[in-house]
């Protein structure tokens, strides 16, 4: 029995439904974790999941969880979803493809008349993205491994502490600390998700099969030097954190350049407290990343950067504090479910090419509690994505849905048995 192709209009259809949850205050397709616009998608979601045929609930983490039963319950479940969440200024396509997909991709397997083995559970992660707190992937993880509890007191750029922005979003901070999600109860999970980036495009290659996903060592280093009169100190007798601090904005630039594999490195926030332009910088705050699938360039990088960026402000009088925190380590995918991207796309004759992952994503997180793996679609407008401009095909979309309700029914005889 071949499976039903998947509706390329009725995914366009929910895609243009979803975007209009965007914040009219932002650019783009703006719906931020903990903001009123992904507050108010959520109950379209659950809709579209329950119209799907799905049991609806949410976890303590605040995913949103839909249910297909399977035929053999207690087999723990075939697991599949992304994010409905973005970035300021986001586009429609990213981790949005892999909720509104699997969601088509279980209209595909019911109107085939397939029913899995497994319990079929296809999952919207609650904010993936990085949120106003500094750290990304917060269902995901909180539900794979619990959140450390300091991350509930941090504050945001207006005081509030996360614990109270979760609250008032009807999540109970104190339920994020333990992992959600039991071991053994998932027995695998498919993310389906646009590249992000040039590859499939330039190559003309419809799929992605995702062999790792990037590691990310992100940087907070502190630039402290002398106030000082801006007229009146001479250039040979400053300690100015700023110029510290460009310094270390090129090293860190110079440092991804030189990446023999895929190695990036960026850095994104310069601050300066006092910015009047009369006063020489006494002090700088930087906001870097490091990201690579090659775990020894990563913390090579790491080691190189905080050499040079210590020299080059002690050279200009500047001490400086380096604050290192791993978002998270490189993540390899599962063989099996590799195998099985790849055994559907051998057997319908569908050009596939195994590539990693320079952006992360939840399924770094569900790594630890299941077999793991990735679909990648093409993104085009030269790969642009965390833009306006992002854009995906709908063939290609429905390509990517058929290609994961295929794997899906694969691994249902494969795993867990
Ligand atoms: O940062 C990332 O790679 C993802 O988009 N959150
Ligand atoms: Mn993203
Ligand atoms: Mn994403």
């Amino acid at each position: 029995m071949t499976l039903a192709p998947a509706e390329a209009d009725r995914i366009t259809g929910d895609l243009t439904a979803l975007a209009e949850y965007a914040d009219p205050g932002l650019p783009g397709w703006s719906r931020r974790a903990l903001g009123e616009p992904y507050r108010e998608s959520r109950p379209w979601v659950e809709r579209l999941m329950r119209e799907a045929g799905l049991e609806v609930s949410r976890d303590a983490a605040g995913n949103l969880r839909g249910r297909l039963p399977g035929r053999r319950p207690g087999a723990g479940a075939l697991v599949t979803g992304s994010h409905t969440d973005s970035v300021v200024g986001g586009g429609r396509f990213d981790g949005v493809v892999g909720v509104l997909g699997a969601i088509e991709a279980v209209r595909v397997l019911r109107e085939s008349g397939v029913r899995l083995e497994h319990d079929l559970v296809v999952v919207d992660f609650y904010g993936e993205e990085t949120n106003d707190y500094g750290f990304g992937c917060l269902g995901s993880r909180a539900a794979t491994e619990g959140l450390e509890a300091e991350l509930l007191d941090r504050v945001d750029d207006d005081g509030v502490p996360l614990h109270a922005r979760l609250t008032a979003h009807d999540i109970d901070p104190a339920g994020l600390l333990a992992p959600a999600w039991r071991p053994g109860e998932v027995a695998a999970f498919v993310e389906l998700h646009v590249e992000q980036g040039p590859q499939l495009a330039e190559q003309g290659v419809p799929v992605g099969v995702v062999t790792a996903v990037t590691g990310i060592e992100r940087l907070v280093a502190t630039f402290h030097g002398r106030r000082d009169h801006a007229g009146t100190r001479a250039m040979t007798d400053r300690r100015d954190a700023m110029v510290a601090a460009a310094r270390a904005v090129l090293a860190i630039q110079r440092v991804g350049c030189e990446a023999p594999v895929h190695g990036v490195a960026t850095t994104t926030h310069l601050d300066n407290p006092n910015p009047s332009p009369n006063v020489v910088a006494a002090e700088v705050t930087m906001a870097s990343e490091l990201r690579s699938v090659d775990e020894v360039w990563l913390s090579g990088a790491r080691r190189q950067i905080a050499e040079q960026v210590v020299a080059e402000a002690q050279a200009g009088g500047v001490d400086v504090e380096l604050d290192w925190t791993t978002d998270n380590a490189v993540v390899r995918t599962d063989e099996v479910v590799q195998g099985a991207v790849s055994a559907v796309l051998d057997e319908a004759g569908v050009p596939w090419v195994a590539m990693p992952s320079g952006a992360t994503h939840d399924a770094v997180h569900v790594a630890r509690v299941a077999p793991a793996g990735m679909i990648f679609i093409p993104s085009r407008n030269g790969g642009v994505s965390h833009s306006p401009d992002e854009l995906s095909d709908p063939a290609d979309i429905a390509l990517g849905v058929d290609t994961l309700a295929a794997t899906l029914r694969r691994l249902d005889r494969e795993v867990g048995r």
